[in-house]
């Protein structure tokens, strides 16, 4: 495993950091709860040292108790008994919904009352003393910023947190945030089919902020594990929060999974470890999310650090870049 210096947190972070969203077990494909486990245990086991999760992976499920709300992050409890000292362990705030109207009132709610009760609601949910760092899920555009610096100040001097970042918010918001109480990570959408963040993480990496991306395998598209239009299931998460499964995008990034095959051949690597070292390979990106649910993607994913790609592949990758995204305008 490769590791970077996290950010102005004085921790060292594990290039690749496991993504726990598919381990709620909802609309992410048949995903076995027992197996995502297993998964999240084979990261720990092969040096991955950062765990992300969020109470609104695995809910909407209405078999589930309370429509699946926290059952990732107690699966993550489950996952780390008896090695969370190994990890740091990051999870979110800021998005709940009401028992009484289910499912589709979920909102976004960044008021400090709402961050306070999330963190503790969350720290029971993983079983755990102390959340490494809490981020706020999305910004709700309507409450203050220094009532996050507020909340936040008062969970790090409770000892509840050691960190706190923000998720999904603009650059101007990140910075502002960051002078009333410092920032510790920010964590953005970032792959070779998604680059439109990537001024903002450069920007806040220099300015000392860590950085977390996610989506980092594209949703599983830049794995090549799919090369026909997958017919996923209505609330399929890889078709709702992601569109490169659908047209016109998957088409258009078939031309560019062709170039990862050609540099996947020669190396005798897989189109997955590609993907991440694309990222991590960049200074401004400390770690790249990738979610996993299946103890062999793990092996392949964690086999990226054996290897780097040189700048002429690099240089070649970034062309079939430029071309996908000159085709999308
Ligand atoms: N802050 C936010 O708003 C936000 C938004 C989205 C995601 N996230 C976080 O970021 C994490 C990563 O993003 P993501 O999960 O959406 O997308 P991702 O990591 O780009 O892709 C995950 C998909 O890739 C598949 N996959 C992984 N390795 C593979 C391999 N070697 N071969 C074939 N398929 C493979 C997974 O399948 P299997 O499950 O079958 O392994 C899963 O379907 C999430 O889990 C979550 O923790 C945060």
């Amino acid at each position: 495993m490769r590791y970077k210096s996290f950010g102005n947190m004085c921790w060292d972070v594990s290039v690749i950091s496991a993504g726990t969203w598919q381990l709620g077990g909802t609309n992410w494909g048949d995903v076995d709860a027992e197996r995502a486990v297993e998964a999240i245990r084979g990261m720990v086991e092969r040096g991955v040292s950062l765990i992300d999760t969020a109470p609104v992976y695995g809910f909407g499920d209405p078999g589930l108790e309370d429509f699946g709300f926290g059952n990732a992050e107690k699966l993550v409890g489950k996952a780390l008994k008896g090695v969370r000292d190994r990890v740091r362990v990051v999870t979110k705030c800021g998005l709940d919904y009401d028992r009484a109207l289910g499912p589709r009132s979920l909102c976004k709610d960044m008021r400090a009352e709402q961050i306070l009760a999330g963190c503790e609601a969350s720290l029971r949910r993983l079983d755990m003393d102390y959340i490494d760092l809490l981020l706020v899920h999305w910004p709700d555009q309507k409450t203050p910023l220094e009532q996050i610096a507020e909340a936040m100040d008062r969970l790090l001097r409770d000892g509840r947190i050691r960190a706190y970042g923000l998720s999904n918010f603009a650059p101007e918001d990140v910075l502002r945030l960051h002078e009333m109480l410092p920032v510790g990570a920010v964590q953005l959408e970032y792959s070779m089919v998604n680059r439109v963040n990537e001024n903002q993480l450069q920007m806040l990496h220099d300015k000392g902020i860590g950085t977390m991306t996610y989506g980092s395998l594209g949703s599983g598209i830049l794995t090549g594990a799919i090369r026909t239009k997958p017919d996923f299931r209505p609330g399929d998460t890889r078709i709702t929060f992601y569109d490169y499964f659908r047209e016109p995008k998957f088409t258009k990034i078939q031309g560019l999974l062709v170039q990862m095959d050609r540099i996947a051949q020669s190396r005798g690597v897989s189109l997955s470890q590609i993907a991440i070292n694309w990222s991590t390979q960049k200074d401004y990106i400390d770690t790249a999310i990738c979610g996993v649910s299946k103890l062999r993607h793990v092996e392949e994913n964690c086999s990226a650090t054996n290897w780097t790609l040189t700048p002429e592949e690099l240089a070649l990758l970034d062309r079939a870049i430029d071309t996908l995204e000159e085709n999308e305008n």
